[in-house]
C-alpha cells in the first residue's frame, strides 16, 4: 500500500480527467492523517482551488464552527477530504466520470487513514461513499455501518448557508456525532 506522501505527491500530479486543464491547485485534504474522523465533502469552489485546501471560503468558516462545538479542529484531531480533487468549473457538481477518475485517491486515503467514522458533507458525497440513491434530506444523521466505518451525511455547509431553516436538525445531527464518538472511545483530546 502506498504511504501517505507518494498517495500525496501522486495526487497532486494527476492528469486522469479534464478538470486538470482548468484546476490552480489539486486540493488533497487538511487535518490529522492519524485522526479517528473524516469528513468528504464533494469538491473545491473557488476558493479552494486557489489555496489548495478544502472548505476555505464561507462554507469553510461555517464548517470550522460546526466542528468546534463538538471539539472537532481540523488542525488537530479531523481529517478534510472532497470526492473530487480538483475544482469544477462555475461550482457545477463533478460528473460522474470525474468522480470515477477520482474516488481511488479518496479509498487510498481512508485505507491509510483508517478512520473510525466518516462524516459524508451534502448528498454528492453520501451517494458516492454511502449508498446510490442515498436521500439527504429523509437520511441525514441516520447512522451505517461499512466495512468496519460508522458513516452518516449531514447537509453540506452551503446548503447550510442558503437555507437556515437545516440549521437545528444539523446540530443534532453533530451531537449524535458527538455521541458516536465518546461510544466508540474517541477523545477529541
Ligand atoms: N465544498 C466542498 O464540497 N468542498 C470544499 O472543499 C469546498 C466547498
Amino acid at each position: 500500500m502506498a504511504d501517505w506522501s507518494e498517495l500525496r505527491e501522486r495526487c497532486m500530479n494527476c492528469r486522469s480527467c479534464a478538470l486538470c486543464t482548468t484546476r490552480h491547485n489539486v486540493v488533497f485534504g487538511v487535518g490529522n492523517p492519524n485522526a479517528d474522523v473524516l469528513f468528504v465533502g464533494e469538491g473545491p469552489g473557488e476558493q479552494e482551488d486557489l489555496k489548495g485546501e478544502p472548505f476555505v471560503g464561507a462554507a469553510g468558516k461555517l464548517l470550522d464552527d460546526m466542528l468546534s462545538i463538538i471539539d472537532l479542529d481540523r488542525s488537530k484531531n479531523c481529517y478534510i477530504a472532497n470526492i473530487v480533487k480538483c475544482r469544477p468549473p462555475q461550482n457545477r457538481d463533478p460528473l460522474e466520470t470525474e468522480q470515477d477518475a477520482c474516488i481511488g485517491y479518496l479509498r487510498e486515503q481512508i485505507q491509510l487513514i483508517r478512520p473510525k467514522i466518516l462524516v459524508c458533507l451534502g448528498r454528492i458525497a453520501a451517494m458516492r461513499l454511502i449508498r446510490e440513491d442515498y436521500r439527504i434530506t429523509r437520511e441525514h444523521g441516520q447512522w451505517v455501518e461499512k466495512d468496519g466505518i460508522w458513516m452518516t451525511a449531514i447537509y453540506h455547509p452551503s446548503a447550510l448557508l442558503r437555507d437556515l431553516s437545516k440549521r437545528p436538525e444539523t446540530f443534532d445531527d453533530l451531537i449524535s456525532l458527538r455521541e458516536k464518538m465518546t461510544e466508540l472511545g474517541i477523545s477529541p483530546e
